[in-house]
């Protein structure tokens, strides 16, 4: 889960790393009174969004008074930052910047460690500096079971040429930061800029943090950070069921399967069975190993909610849960679904108790319901039906 800047500061704050002052608003008005309680002599709306690169794009505006405030928000709100609608902004006290820097951390899942990655030339966009001056970014490899240290932490600041007077002040940020990192944790911690101001203080003026999903049940405080008005709708309904669904761009074949292999290869070859008639797979969701009726029910009713659907693949291969229990799972499944299930389902079945799962499907004889008996014959079904 990727974390807004305001959200990335919470958490800053909760582990000591130095941050400005914030609040969100989401409406001018709020902003505005916002900026009378924070009392400053400058203030820095920001737009909230999750992708970088908002100051470039208008999304980040000084300014002096309230009313300034106001006006900054009235013009942020809204707006279209590379394609993501700004619906909140964060009023940040203001400084006086005298360098940026950058810092982050981040999972390097091929390597099987953390990579540090710092610069006393931050600010800019950091993919430019590393393609264009890659000497200018120190990339430090830090053992995951040996952390940062203090001597890490100044190992870091050396490495990236940070001048002997800021050397400790920064180290420190960075294990602050690092605590982030490890006791949150995330798989990615970024700050850009890192900023030293012009009487000297370290602050971290902008967050990016990817916490772990997988982390998540140490962490139930985590939920809260969840952005339920952005997430696809449908996505958000699957989770609520506990289903493994993900919405695909332009795709018109439902996909619905067990395990995620096999949900993968049918991504695949319905995607080139579609490719006469310009369909698609129109979402991953993998049903996992027990396909009860209830879970079938609740897969089918999440892709059948997908308005892009035009036919559903189901494709299941029998194990534990043999072939006549998914048979019997699917029936069940129309039955409580009833005039909901409006879709043709073109289903597939191979493994333990083939034979028996399919005479189950003949001899229901759903009208939506076509039997193909291989996987690439269902794939062309499903394509041909959804075109
Ligand atoms: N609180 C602040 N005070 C002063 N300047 C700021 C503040 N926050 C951001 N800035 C300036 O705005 C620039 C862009 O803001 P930033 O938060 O990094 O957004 P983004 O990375 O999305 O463009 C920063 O590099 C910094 O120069
Ligand atoms: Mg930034």
């Amino acid at each position: 889960m990727d974390l807004f800047e305001y959200q990335a500061r919470d958490l800053f704050a909760k582990h000591g790393v130095p941050v400005l002052a914030g609040i969100v608003a989401t409406t001018p008005q709020e902003a505005r009174e916002a900026a009378e309680d924070m009392g400053s002599e400058l203030f820095v709306v920001k737009a909230q969004v999750k992708t970088g690169g908002r100051g470039k794009a208008g999304g980040v505006k000084l300014a002096r008074t309230a009313e300034e405030v106001e006006q900054a928000a009235d013009e942020i709100l809204g707006m279209d930052i590379k394609g993501h609608t700004v619906r909140r902004v964060m009023i940040a006290e203001g400084t006086d910047i005298a360098e940026e820097y950058y810092f982050s951390i981040l999972l390097d899942r091929s390597e099987r460690r953390y990579l540090a990655m710092c610069s006393v030339e931050g600010g800019v966009e950091i993919e430019q500096l590393a393609v264009e001056r890659p000497d200018a970014l120190a990339r430090v490899p830090i053992d995951p079971d040996e952390g940062i240290d203090e001597a890490m932490a100044r190992h870091i600041v050396d490495e990236a040429g940070f001048p002997e007077a800021d050397a400790d002040a920064v180290a420190d940020v960075i294990l602050k930061l690092w605590d982030v990192y490890v006791n949150e944790d995330a798989t990615l911690v970024e700050v850009n800029p890192l900023v030293k101001t012009t009487d000297g203080t370290i602050l971290a003026l902008d967050g990016k943090v990817s916490l772990d999903d997988n982390a998540a049940f140490r962490h139930p405080h985590h939920a809260e950070l969840e952005d339920r008005e952005t997430e696809n709708p449908l996505e958000a309904k699957a989770k609520e069921k506990g289903l493994n669904y993900v919405k695909l761009d332009g795709g018109q074949v439902g996909i619905i399967g067990n395990g995620a292999g096999l949900v993968m290869s049918t991504l695949d070859v319905v995607a080139y069975a579609g490719e006469q008639y310009g369909v698609g797979p129109a979402n991953f969701l993998d049903i996992g190993g027990g396909a009860s009726a209830e879970v079938m029910a609740n897969g089918l009713d999440v892709i059948l909610g997908d308005a892009d659907v035009r036919s559903v693949f189901v494709n299941v291969f029998g194990g534990i849960t043999a072939c006549d229990e998914v048979a019997k799972g699917i029936v069940a499944a129309l039955d409580i679904l009833g005039d909901a299930a409006t879709k043709p389902l073109v289903v597939r079945l191979d493994g333990n108790n083939v034979d028996e799962g399919r005479r189950i499907l003949e001899e229901a004889a759903h009208p939506l319901v076509t039997i193909m008996e291989t996987m690439d014959g269902a794939a062309a079904k499903a394509a041909e039906i959804a075109a």
